[in-house]
C-alpha cells in the first residue's frame, strides 16, 4: 500500500485569484470628432462574404461598413465564428468579397487583379494569420527574408549581421529558435516569430489575427506594447482580432462583431 504523501498535495486557491483584473474602460461611440485631422486609410462599403460549402451557403460577413484611419489601432472582438478572420482576410485581399467594396488609400482595392493586390500586400501589409502563414519548408530566418527576395532585393548582410532584426528576435524571446523550422517550435514561439516577420519592415498596415492567443498574459502584454510602440513611432495602422480583454488599451478603437455584423464601433476613451 502506498502512503499518501502530504508534501505534494494541491494547494487550495480561490477562483477569483485566477481571474484577470479588468480595467474599467469607458467606451464612447465614434463621433464626428474622432475623425478630426485623421487621414482615411481603409473604407469598407456594404461588404459581404458568403462561403459556398457542401453543406450549403455560410454567410460570414453581412453588409459591413467601416472606416479606418491612418494610425488607428483597431481591435476586432466577437464570439467564435462571428467573422473576425473573414474581415481580416478580405482586407488583406487573400479572400474576395461576395458583395461590396474595399477602398485602400482611395483606390478601389476590390477592383484590382490578383497580381496588383499581391504586390500591394507584399509591400504594404504585415500579416499574422490565425493558423500560421510561414512556409513550413523554410526556417524562421529564411521565412524572414522571403519578402525581400520576392521584392527582387539582393541580400547584402546575413540575419546575424542585422542588429535591428536581432533586437526584435531577442525582444520577442525567440532568437535561439530562428534556425528552426515552423513545425519544430511551440505555438507561442511560432506566433512571436510570425509577428516578428510581419512587423520587421514596418509595413503601413498590420493585420494580426489573434496574435497573442497562445501567449501567457505577461508575454501577451509585452507583445502588444511592442506593436503599440511600432505603430505610434512610425504611424502604422494595426487591425488586431482578439478574445483577450486584457490587451486592450486606452486610445484604441474597438469593434465588435456578432453573426457577421458590426454591432459596436467605439474607441476607448482616455480616462
Ligand atoms: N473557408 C471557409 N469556408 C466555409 N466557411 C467558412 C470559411 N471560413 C470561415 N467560414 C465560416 O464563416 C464564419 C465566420 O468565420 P471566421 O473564421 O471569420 O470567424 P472568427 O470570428 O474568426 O472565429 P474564431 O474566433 O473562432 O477565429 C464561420 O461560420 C465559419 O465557419
Ligand atoms: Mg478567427
Amino acid at each position: 500500500m502506498f502512503e499518501n504523501p502530504s508534501d505534494i498535495q494541491p494547494e487550495k486557491i480561490n477562483l477569483e485569484q485566477l481571474k484577470p483584473k479588468r480595467e474599467t474602460i469607458k467606451k464612447v461611440p465614434i463621433d464626428d470628432h474622432y475623425s478630426e485631422n485623421k487621414e482615411l486609410l481603409i473604407m469598407l462599403r456594404n461588404l459581404s462574404k458568403t462561403y459556398k460549402t457542401k453543406g450549403g451557403l455560410v454567410e460570414a460577413l453581412t453588409d459591413t461598413n467601416l472606416v479606418i484611419y491612418k494610425g488607428d489601432i483597431l481591435y476586432i472582438m466577437g464570439p467564435s465564428g462571428s467573422g473576425k478572420t473573414t474581415l481580416l482576410r478580405l482586407i488583406s485581399g487573400l479572400e474576395l468579397a461576395s458583395k461590396g467594396e474595399i477602398f485602400i488609400l482611395e483606390e478601389n482595392f476590390s477592383k484590382w487583379d490578383d497580381t496588383k493586390r499581391a504586390i500591394f500586400r507584399r509591400d504594404n501589409m504585415g500579416i499574422v494569420a490565425q493558423h500560421g502563414n510561414l512556409n513550413p519548408f523554410l526556417t524562421i530566418s529564411e521565412n524572414l527574408i522571403l519578402k525581400k527576395i520576392y521584392q527582387g532585393n539582393k541580400l547584402t548582410d546575413t540575419i546575424e549581421q542585422n542588429q535591428s532584426i536581432l533586437n526584435l528576435f531577442v525582444d520577442l524571446q525567440i532568437k535561439e529558435r530562428f534556425q528552426a523550422y515552423p513545425l519544430e517550435i511551440s505555438g507561442g514561439e511560432l506566433q512571436r516569430a510570425s509577428l516578428a516577420i510581419a512587423i520587421n519592415e514596418s509595413p503601413k498596415i498590420l493585420l494580426l489575427d489573434e496574435p497573442t492567443a497562445n501567449l501567457d498574459s505577461d508575454l501577451a502584454k509585452h507583445v502588444v506594447n511592442l506593436i503599440f510602440e511600432k505603430c505610434k513611432t512610425l504611424g502604422l495602422t494595426a487591425l488586431i482580432s482578439t478574445h483577450d480583454l486584457n490587451i486592450l488599451k486606452e486610445g484604441v478603437r474597438l469593434i465588435e462583431l456578432s453573426d457577421g455584423q458590426i454591432i459596436k464601433n467605439s474607441y476607448i476613451a482616455k480616462a
